[in-house]
């Protein structure tokens, strides 16, 4: 007989409001995130990592409105709150209660081997937040507070969700329980490590200082046209094959984004565009990516007009994260010997 799964399938991934989003959470996660939800194997719960954010300044304002922005964001790319868990972290307060548990289980050690804690300390760790360095931890809790198997993310969180197993697999150990899933990352497809437009070495981020170095969905047509205009490239034409785009970071980052937003393969996108040069591929690049993102950011213009019914459907999310959370916390205190 087929063993019974001691966990419910179930998706979880979060997006930090620090910024807006980019091409790059775009296609390395929202459409990944769409994808899951569509399938309709697993249930589904989405994320906007406000807690997180605020591990480096934030302006109360500009927090709310890019809360609320990405909250946009997911529902115009295709999340249906009715077939998803849509939530803002801080609502759900088991997120940071099981984070202080996990704070007391992960290890120092464990948290300064982070290469994004390292990125983001830079040469002054001493003046970073205590909650940079504790980040990881209440990212684990964000995902086994539902006992989550499935993460889907970009290449660039495959370090924690790794830790976040880690975590899991000491609590299990340390109480003799056999409580928390050991979740697999998902990282999937062309779009998982968007590069900047002007660094092909160096990641597509929200919070890069050069605005030309990203596209944001809320973009128009004519930045988006004109930020790959002046995307880097080499004076190469393009290669017919993947071998031959080795070494060019800035080629290859522009040939993935085609690829990814066209839902087709780096060779076959090769094969159809040999020997063009690149000022001809990224004005198609660019005509595509309008035509995909447009109806995007009109989307996230027309709700963003309501701001009250995006809090709706927040506080309705919480309510139905909560039915799952407080169960688990509750577990998990009597399993550490909190008096309840
Ligand atoms: P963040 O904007 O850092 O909160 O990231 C949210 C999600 O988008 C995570 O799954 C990231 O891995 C993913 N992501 C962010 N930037 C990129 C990028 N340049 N390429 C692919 N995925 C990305
Ligand atoms: N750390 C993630 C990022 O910056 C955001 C995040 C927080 C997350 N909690 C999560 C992603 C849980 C997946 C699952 O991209």
């Amino acid at each position: 007989m087929a063993e019974t799964p001691k966990f419910t399938p179930r998706v979880f991934s979060g997006i930090q409001p620090s910024g807006s989003l980019t091409l790059g959470n775009y296609l390395g996660a929202m459409t990944k995130f769409v994808d899951w939800q569509n399938r309709g194997t697993h249930e589904t719960i989405f994320c906007m990592v406000d807690l997180h954010a605020i591990t480096v300044p934030q302006a109360p304002d500009t927090l709310r409105h890019n809360t609320r922005e990405l909250c946009a964001g997911f529902l115009a790319s295709g999340i249906d709150p009715e077939k998803s868990i849509l939530i803002n972290q801080s609502r759900v307060p088991e997120h940071a209660q099981l984070g202080w548990i996990f704070n007391c289980v992960a290890r120092m050690g464990w948290m300064g081997r982070m290469t994004q804690w390292k990125d983001k300390s830079g040469k002054n760790a001493e003046a970073a937040s205590l909650g940079l360095f504790a980040y990881p931890a209440l990212m684990a809790a964000d995902i086994l507070l539902y006992k989550s198997t499935h993460v889907p993310v970009g290449e660039d969180q495959k370090q924690h969700i790794e830790l976040t197993r880690d975590i899991a697999a000491k609590f299990n150990h340390d109480y003799d329980v056999d409580f928390f899933p050991m979740t697999a990352p998902v990282i999937e497809g062309a779009a998982t490590r968007i590069m900047s437009l002007k660094d092909g070495t160096k990641k597509m981020s929200k919070s890069d200082p050069v605005e030309a170095s990203r596209i944001n969905l809320t973009d128009d047509a004519d930045a988006i046209a004109k930020k790959f205009k002046k995307a880097k490239t080499d004076p190469d034409p393009l290669p017919g094959t993947p071998e031959g785009l080795e070494g060019r970071p800035d080629a290859r980052n522009l040939v993935n984004i085609y690829a990814a937003l066209a839902e087709t393969s780096v060779a076959d996108v090769l094969a159809a565009n040999e020997g063009k040069m690149f000022g001809y591929f990224k004005q198609d690049l660019a005509d595509l990516a309008v035509s995909k993102l447009s109806p995007v950011s009109t989307e996230m213009a027309r709700l963003m007009k309501d701001p009250a019914e995006i809090d709706r459907v927040l506080a309705r999310g919480s309510e139905r994260a909560r039915e799952i959370s407080v169960p688990v916390l509750e577990q998990v205190y009597d399993i550490i010997g909190m008096v309840r």
